[in-house]
């Protein structure tokens, strides 16, 4: 009862995310059929499965120190919880979406309208701050339906991709919040050290996740303006090459940054450029 616990969704994509996410982190255990406790090798720490959208409750009522669970549903739960940490996955849009061929073009046009969602206290906070009073439809999913149901005549949702709103023929009108997953504690923050610990050893993995490691060797005459290209987290690592007019040079770079910056760099007149990932890291 004294082990540290920790809140990882129950089932769907976020459970696989950050199962994943975890192991990785070296926090290891193993789920026994549809067991809803888990072991953590070696730690004093307990996994409790759970579904996301009651993680923040049960984590500011303290059933669990820390969980996983999106920050959406965190602010649909309208709980105060310590937000520790950006996991970069499950980046998503709530938005306020519309019929394609409807004539609506800001959201102040949708006063008197049934707006139907399963985010009605951020849907009914953004709708405030506009002024406008609608009648609010709360429901736990298929929201993209209900238009074509006769249910509303706009919906709240979650767009990820945009497929969902394509393949019913939907349009956002204006978008009320971008979420991820994150990593919350309770604020009474029990087990301070070995909490830390937890959101020290995730961060090493979501930092290397999106960052890669670039290696290349440049004219020391153009360093100043490689540096600019890739200035590192910190500052790069720059070291002597056996002929001096060169020098090699070792740098973080976002992950999504990498193919402009080793183009930039090619142009500049570096070689040897090679792109290390990386897999975990203490900065
Ligand atoms: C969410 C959301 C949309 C869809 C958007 O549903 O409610 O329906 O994802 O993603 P897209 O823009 O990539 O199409 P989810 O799959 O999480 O299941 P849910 O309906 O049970 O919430």
């Amino acid at each position: 009862m004294n082990n540290l616990r920790i809140g990882v969704p129950s089932k769907g994509r976020l459970a696989e995310l950050a199962e994943e996410l975890l192991n990785q982190a070296g926090l290891n255990f193993r789920r026994q059929d549809r067991s809803l406790f888990a072991r953590v090798r070696d730690m004093p720490i307990d996994v409790t499965f759970l579904r996301p959208d009651d993680m923040p409750l049960l984590c500011a009522e303290g059933a669990i120190d820390l969980g996983v669970t999106g920050s959406d549903l965190v602010g649909e739960s309208g709980v105060e919880l310590v937000e520790r940490l950006r996991l970069g996955v499950g980046k998503c849009r709530l938005a306020i979406c519309v019929p394609e061929e409807s004539d609506f073009h800001q959201p102040s046009e949708l006063g008197g309208c049934r707006i139907a969602t399963s985010f009605p206290r951020i849907t009914e906070q953004y709708l405030r701050s506009h002024g406008v009073d609608v009648h609010l439809v709360p429901i736990t999913g298929s929201v993209e339906v209900m238009i074509a149901l006769g249910v509303a005549e706009a919906i709240v949702d979650l767009v990820e991709t945009g497929s969902t709103l394509a393949a019913n023929r939907l349009r956002i009108l204006d978008e009320i919040g971008r979420y991820e997953t994150v990593l919350v504690q309770n604020p009474d923050r029990r087990h301070p050290e070995l909490a830390d610990r937890v959101v020290r050893r995730l961060e090493g993995v979501v930092i290397a996740r999106s960052y890669s490691l670039l290696e290349y060797n440049i004219p020391r005459s153009k360093l100043a303006e490689a540096e600019i290209i890739t200035p590192g987290f910190n500052s790069p690592t720059v070291n002597p090459l056996e002929d001096p007019a060169w020098c090699a040079i070792r740098v973080m770079v976002r992950r999504g940054d990498v193919i402009s910056v080793m183009e930039r760099l090619e142009v500049l007149g570096a070689s040897a450029i090679l792109e290390t990932q990386i897999t975990n890291c203490r900065l």
